[in-house]
């Protein structure tokens, strides 16, 4: 728990590095800040004084110190508790060439002499699109720049906005001002490494994690006495209308409890809370009884929906847009089980009988129907923005699934499965669905292509690993955890990577023969089947043969993760998310 706000600010006051000088302190001082022109005895030597401004938690000051002991480093802002952290940090690393100073930039000529200033960075301000005269690059504020920098001393901005960067272009090329160094995609560009560019303050982090590219534009500021505003239309960030207040929420989850980010066994129990809230028509109740038993009553584990909340909440911060997408994605899955069951034959599913057996078939196959008719209620009830794409996609994965399971049909009767052939079913039957929830709730919290692709791919990888581990719970599992009777997968004659592998290890050995002969068989004794077959698999150790392809196919997935732009925090959210799936039980 880091420290409240009023100990932070009664922290500060004994911090040697920090001067906190408020207009209100000035007006009631009635005095100079005693350290104008005098930065360099503070300092104690000569060096360049390099300014940031609205300086945050101070990562770019305290950063830059550190990679530049022959400069001195001031950071100013005027929210101290953010700048706490900063301070804090410079001492404990004994960084003597730091200082901040809270205050407002308005009043930046109260505490620098002209010329006492050699360079100045603006990172990540706040484009201000409505209040020219608020924005930090304005001709109004580089008059005042002028007041404390060195003649043609270097003004530095980093920016996600597109706004921002446009605007101060445009800004340079009205006042015929050369840039230094203009870069449109700081991490695509021959800088990304850059010891000094590359340092990432807290806000930039949380931009970059929702797929924006950061920009960044150095220009040098000469002394004459005005500047001419821009005279062009520059087109808004749309992504600012719920930017700012998302910006806000991942700064500080505390700040509204609504809000607060959510942990992914957070969102399982949010995502069961809002499907309990569902309600359904009472007649005909052989038509939504089923759907309420199997939906809301048994529930499952919720990893559809949890998987495009978290999505979501990756790239804006919440779960609201995807909310209604991600009930739909559920909604579909467990129509998908209705159907799978009758399909599989199978009895019992999250501990209880399935609705074919508590019902019967025609009911199930009605209750199902309903049920799709109810995803596509749902899904339609996306933000119109987002609708088309969502739909888009959830058909597509509709679609995958159907033909999945279709393969896997097709499957129990052949026996010309290969390895591959398996590996594309489940891709289809399984891995869609998951990458296809990951994907949708990227698109809902509004990430570019390239990051909701790259999430769909590591959802591919995660839904092969998946499918790969209920195989083996079919065989291995524990009936009282998995909630499904084991040996299904045998007594159906399914081609599952585990037989597969038994087939290709057994090649020309008595098992050879005895799988084909058990696989082939019209009557058999249900229990002696799954033993025989069970103990091949044993003798030839496909549990471990099955295992290694999941953690080929986690790799993979966690490869595709490379690919987007969330920080480093957010993908090993991912990550460990994928690695708790690997060590599944249910
Ligand atoms: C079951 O999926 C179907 C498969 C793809 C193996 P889950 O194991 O996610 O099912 P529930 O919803 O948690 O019961
Ligand atoms: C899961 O296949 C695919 C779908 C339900 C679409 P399984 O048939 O292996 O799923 P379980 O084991 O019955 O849950
Ligand atoms: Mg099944
Ligand atoms: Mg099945
Ligand atoms: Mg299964």
């Amino acid at each position: 728990m880091g420290k409240g706000k009023l100990a932070k600010f009664s922290d500060m006051e004994t911090f040697e590095n920090v001067f906190q000088y408020t207009y209100g302190v000035w007006r009631e001082s009635g005095k100079p800040f005693e350290k104008k022109g005098q930065w360099n005895t503070y300092f104690g030597n000569n060096n360049p004084i390099v300014l940031e401004l609205g300086c945050g938690k101070g990562e770019y000051t305290v950063a830059q110190a550190e990679q530049n002991a022959d400069k001195n480093y001031i950071g100013v802002d005027i929210k101290g508790a953010r700048m706490w952290t900063g301070a804090k940090q410079a001492l404990q690393k004994g960084l003597k060439n730091v200082a901040f100073i809270r205050t407002s930039i308005e009043m930046i000529s109260a505490f620098f002499e002209k010329g006492e200033i050699s360079e100045i960075w603006l990172t990540f301000p706040d484009p201000q699109m409505k209040k020219v005269n608020k924005r930090l690059t304005s001709s109004t504020f580089l008059r005042l720049y002028q007041q404390i920098l060195a003649t043609n001393g270097t003004m530095n901005l980093k920016t996600d906005s597109q706004f921002m960067f446009t605007y101060t272009d445009e800004l340079l090329k009205a006042n015929n001002i050369q840039p230094i160094e203009r870069i449109t995609d700081l991490y695509a560009s021959t800088k990304a490494n850059d010891p000094v560019l590359s340092i990432k303050t807290y806000y930039e982090q949380q931009w970059l994690g929702r797929g924006i590219t950061i920009k960044y534009l150095a220009f040098p500021l000469d002394d004459r006495n005005s500047f001419t505003e821009p005279d062009v239309e520059i087109e808004f960030d749309t992504y600012r209308s719920f930017g700012r207040d998302a910006r806000t929420i991942l700064n500080n989850g505390k700040m509204n409890a609504d809000k607060k980010e959510m942990s992914f066994s957070e969102i399982q129990n949010y995502v069961r809370q809002q499907l309990a809230k569902y309600k359904f028509k009472k007649e005909p109740q052989g038509l939504y009884e089923p759907i309420a038993y199997e939906l809301v009553e048994i529930g499952g584990k919720r990893l559809r929906p949890a998987f495009t909340l978290f999505a979501c909440q990756l790239y804006c911060g919440e779960v609201q847009p995807a909310l209604s997408a991600a009930l739909g994605l559920e909604m579909f899955h467990n129509f998908t089980l209705l159907h799978d069951d009758i399909m599989d034959n199978a009895d019992k599913r999250r501990g209880k009988p399935t609705v074919h057996k508590v019902w019967d078939e025609n009911t199930a196959i009605l209750s199902g129907d309903t049920m799709m008719a109810k995803a596509y209620e749902l899904i339609a009830k996306t933000k119109n923005k987002y609708m088309p794409a969502v739909l888009k996609h959830f058909n597509e994965t509709v679609i995958g699934v159907m033909e999945g399971q279709q393969y896997d049909m097709n499957f129990e009767k052949s026996t010309k499965v290969s390895i591959n052939n398996y590996m594309e079913m489940i891709r289809l039957k399984t891995a869609v669905l998951l990458a296809g929830s990951l994907k949708i709730g990227a698109i809902c919290g509004g990430a570019d292509k390239k990051n909701a692709n790259a999430l769909y791919d590591f959802g591919i990888g995660v839904g092969l690993s998946f499918q790969l581990c209920d195989d083996i719970l079919d065989v291995y599992g524990d009936t009282e955890v998995f909630g499904k009777n084991i040996g299904g997968d045998i007594v159906e004659n399914k081609k599952t990577y585990l037989y597969l592998k038994a087939l290709e290890l057994a090649k020309g050995t008595p098992d050879e023969e005895a799988l084909i002969n058990w696989f082939s068989k019209e009557t058999f004794d249900r229990d002696k089947k799954i033993k025989a077959v069970t103990d091949i698999y044993n003798r030839l150790n496909v549990k471990k043969a099955t295992e290694d392809e999941m953690n080929r196919q986690y790799e993979v997935a966690v490869k595709a993760l490379e690919k987007t732009t969330l920080n480093d925090e957010q993908k090993s959210a991912l990550v460990k998310l994928a690695n708790d799936l690997l060590k599944r039980e249910s």
